[in-house]
C-alpha cells in the first residue's frame, strides 16, 4: 500500500507471519547473497522455514493432522501403487506422447490467438438446449423461470446454462450478438438460475437464511491451518503424491475455465468498494494482471502451462469437457462478482482463494516437476507460491479489514463467501479424486475429442 509519507517505505510487522515490505526491494541474506523483487508488496520470511527464502511461502502456518489421516495415507499409497503397476494408468498418454502433442499444440496456439471467441458448447439438457438455441437463433423460446427454479442446482443442465449466461459478460461466444448480454429474456432466465444456485450454496454452507455467524476471524483462522502429512480429500495433495502427468493435464484442462480469465470476476467488485479495501483490491489485481507486463498476466502464464502440457490453450476450449462440479467453481465467482449485493461474499471468496493458494501451488509445482513437465508448467505455480503469500496478507489486512470497517454488516456474507469456496472445492474434489484413484478420466470426454451433440 502507498506509504503515508512517500519518502518512507512502509513495513508491516506482525507477531506471526512474514514482514511485509513495499517493493521494489533488494534483500541481502547471510549465505546466498542478494535477492531482488519488483513486486508492489513483498512478504519476507521470518520463520526461516521457507523453501524460497528470503521470500515467504506460508511455511510458518500451524499444522494439524486431519482426523483418520493415517489410514487415509495408507489407502492413498495403495491406490498410487496400483496406478504405477499399469492397469490403472490412463490409456495412451505417456510422457513422450504428451510432449509430441505439445509441439503440435504450440503450433496451433501460435496460429490461433488466445483471445478468439469460443464456439457455443453442446447442450446437457432441455434448459441449456433452449438457451444455446436462443443464442444461435435469437427469438426462439426460452425456458420459463419456473422450470429453471425446479432444476437440480448442481446438475449438468443448470450449471451449463449458468456458465453460458455468465460468459456473455466476459468474452461471449463466436457468432453470438454481444448485446445478448443485456437481453431481458436471457436476464430473467439467469435471475431464476442465480437464485436457485445461491440458495443451494447457502444451504450447503449451513447458512440457509443468509444470517450466518459473521465470525470472519474464526473463518480465516480455519484456512490458515495446514494439515500435517497427506490430506486425502485435497486435490493438490493427491496430485503431489500421484504425480501422474495425465491427471495433472486433466486438472489443467478443468481449471483452464477459470485460469484463462484469472482474476476477471473479482474486478467487478472494485466500483463497489471504498478506501483501503478498494486500494488493496486494485493492488492485488494489478499483480494478477502482470503489473503492466502482458507476458506476466496470470492468465497468460496459465496458457503457457497448458501449451507445455500439450493442451490447446484457446479460451473456453475445454468447456465441453468440464463436468458440473468444475463449472460450479467458476459459476460461483461469476455470481458473486456480478451481484453488488454479494460483494461481501466476493471478498470472502477472494480471501479464501489467496490464503489457500500458496501451499497448494507449492504442491502442484512439485507434482509437475516430479512428472517431468516443462518449465512453463512449473512457472505458473511457482509464481503463485510467492505472489499469493503476498496477496494473502494484503487481502486479509486491507481488503477484508477495510471492507468490514466501512460495512460491518457484511461480515456474515464474508464468512459465507469463505465457506462457499470450500464447499464448491470439496464437491470438485469429490468428483475428480475417485475417478483418478480408479485410473479413470474425470472429464466428460477424452481431451482430444468433444462429446457428441
Ligand atoms: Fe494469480
Ligand atoms: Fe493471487
Amino acid at each position: 500500500m502507498p506509504a503515508g509519507d512517500d519518502t518512507r517505505r512502509r513495513l508491516r510487522v506482525g507477531r506471526r507471519g512474514p514482514v511485509m515490505v513495499e517493493g521494489p526491494v533488494e534483500v541481502v541474506t547471510e549465505n546466498d547473497g542478494t535477492h531482488t523483487s519488483d513486486r508492489f508488496q513483498n512478504a519476507i520470511c521470518t520463520c526461516a522455514r521457507s523453501r524460497v527464502f528470503p521470500w515467504c511461502d506460508t511455511s510458518h502456518r500451524r499444522r494439524q493432522r486431519p482426523a483418520g489421516s493415517a489410514r487415509a495415507d495408507e489407502r492413498d499409497r495403495a491406490a498410487t501403487g496400483r496406478q504405477e503397476d499399469g492397469p490403472g494408468r490412463h490409456p495412451g498418454r505417456d510422457l513422450q506422447e504428451v510432449f509430441q502433442e505439445a509441439q503440435v499444440s504450440t503450433a496451433v496456439a501460435g496460429a490461433t490467438p488466445h483471445h478468439t471467441d469460443p464456439p457455443l458448447p453442446h447442450a446437457r439438457g432441455e434448459l441449456s438446449e433452449a438457451v444455446i438455441t436462443a443464442l444461435r437463433e435469437p427469438g426462439s423460446p426460452l425456458p420459463s423461470p419456473a422450470a429453471v427454479a425446479e432444476q437440480d442446482p448442481f446438475g449438468e443442465d443448470l450449471q451449463l446454462l449458468l456458465y453460458v449466461l455468465y460468459e456473455l459478460h466476459y468474452r461471449g461466444f463466436r457468432s453470438v450478438d454481444a448485446d445478448a448480454e443485456w437481453d431481458p429474456g436471457l436476464l430473467a432466465v439467469r435471475a431464476a438460475a442465480d437464485a436457485r444456485f445461491l440458495a443451494a450454496l447457502r444451504e450447503g454452507t449451513g447458512d440457509a437464511d443468509g444470517g450466518g455467524d459473521g465470525d470472519v476471524a474464526a473463518a480465516v483462522e480455519e484456512l490458515l491451518v495446514e494439515p500435517v502429512g497427506h490430506d486425502p480429500d485435497s486435490v493438490s495433495h493427491h496430485l503431489r503424491r500421484s504425480s501422474e502427468l495425465w491427471q495433472l493435464t486433466e486438472y489443467a484442462a478443468l481449471r483452464s475455465l477459470y485460469h484463462l480469465k484469472e482474476a476477471d470476476p473479482h474486478l467487478w467488485v472494485v466500483p463497489r468498494l471504498w478506501g483501503r479495501a478498494k486500494a488493496a483490491m486494485v493492488a492485488v489485481e494489478y499483480d494478477e494482471f502482470g503489473a503492466g507486463r502482458a507476458e506476466d498476466v496470470h492468465a497468460r502464464l496459465f496458457a503457457d502451462l497448458m501449451t507445455d502440457l500439450g493442451l490447446d490453450a484457446r479460451y473456453g476450449r475445454y468447456l465441453d469437457h468440464a463436468p458440473a462440479a468444475a463449472l460450479a467453481t467458476v459459476n460461483m465467482m461469476s455470481l458473486f462478482g456480478l451481484r453488488r449485493s454479494l460483494r461481501g461474499a466476493l471478498a470472502g471468496h477472494f480471501a479464501a482463494v489467496e490464503i489457500t493458494s500458496s501451499p497448494g501451488s507449492a504442491r502442484l509445482a512439485e507434482a509437475l516437476r516430479a512428472a517431468g513437465a516443462g518449465p512453463a508448467a512449473q512457472r505458473f505455480y511457482d509464481e503463485h507460491v510467492e505472489a499469493d503469500a503476498v496477496h494473502e496478507q494484503v487481502v486479509r489486512h486491507e481488503v477484508l479489514d477495510g471492507l468490514l470497517e466501512e460495512e460491518p454488516h457484511l461480515a456474515p456474507d464474508v464468512v459465507f463467501g469463505i465457506r462457499a469456496t470450500g464447499f464448491v472445492e470439496a464437491r470438485f474434489a469429490a468428483h475428480v479424486l475417485p475417478a483418478w484413484r480408479a485410473g479413470r478420466s474425470a472429464l466428460r470426454a477424452p481431451l482430444d475429442a468433444s462429446p457428441p451433440r
